[in-house]
């Protein structure tokens, strides 16, 4: 049976982290997301963090407008943002665990164990017919809860798998990953996977059975650094050649 075409969603944070390294009302997020679509992408993905160091609340509206595909909205469970994507109303919302110092998200969400909490968000956002899927790591006991938090779809966390470089234990995590794809399925989950993606680890990633969408970010960025650079050089240049010493 011919499976259907696994989903790109392009999680586009870093282009507001080099807005935000300098305040310019440039690049423009929207024109990141119309690029991305452009090129194959079906769905793109913020991070509208609490400390707000890349993705700004007006990106999220202004996204949600602008966009004809799926916009994904990872976010912690934090009332102050829970109420913006109430009112945004993105097309899936994916909850996240949020430590203010991390550079990145560490982990997969503790859903077993903050399940009250969890379970009522989840409810709330359903309520205003937003997908709901929780982020965590190919731990058994979590997708259970997941399941019984009334979440749509679980994300696997894919960092641990792409981080390792000892060959033995990469392929144990896999097997988790393929383990905890099989078991989400089969409790009527949407399976997800994403964090630490790229072109070297990607094969890996994709034995994974079940996938329905893969949210890549950070490689795709550093990837567009080299291969737009060169256009960017030559642009610049170009205009360069048109100095005359300051003289008429
Ligand atoms: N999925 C989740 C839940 C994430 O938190 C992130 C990072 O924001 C990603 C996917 C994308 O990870 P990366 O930027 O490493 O591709």
């Amino acid at each position: 049976m011919k499976h259907p075409r696994l989903r790109l969603g392009v999680n586009i944070d870093h282009v507001a982290t080099l807005r935000q390294a300098r305040g310019t009302a440039y690049p423009d997020i929207r024109d990141a997301a119309r690029t991305c679509v452009a090129a194959g992408a079906e769905g793109i993905t913020v991070h509208l963090r609490e400390d707000r160091r890349h993705i700004q609340d007006a990106d999220v509206y202004r996204l949600r407008k602008a966009l004809t595909c799926p916009l994904n909205l990872e976010m912690a469970n934090a009332p102050e943002i829970v109420d913006i994507a109430l009112d945004v109303r993105p097309a899936e919302v994916c909850l996240v665990p949020e430590r203010r110092r991390e550079l990145t998200t560490e982990g997969g969400l503790d859903v077993a164990g903050k399940r009250r909490g969890l379970i009522r968000t989840v409810r709330r956002l359903k309520g205003r017919g937003i997908r709901v899927s929780l982020f965590v790591d190919p731990v058994p006991a979590q997708i259970e809860a997941a399941a019984a938090a009334g979440a749509d779809t679980v994300e696997l966390h894919t960092g641990t798998y792409c981080g390792l470089g000892n060959a033995a234990a990469a392929r144990r995590e896999l097997r988790r990953l393929k383990e905890a794809a099989h078991l989400a399925a089969g409790r009527g989950l949407t399976v997800n996977a994403g964090h630490g993606i790229n072109q070297d680890n990607l094969p890996g990633i994709l034995e994974i059975p079940y996938l329905d969408t893969l949210n890549i970010g950070h490689s795709i960025v550093c990837r567009a650094v080299f291969v737009g650079l060169s256009i960017a050089v030559r642009e610049i240049r170009r205009g360069m050649n048109a100095y005359t010493g300051g003289r008429r």
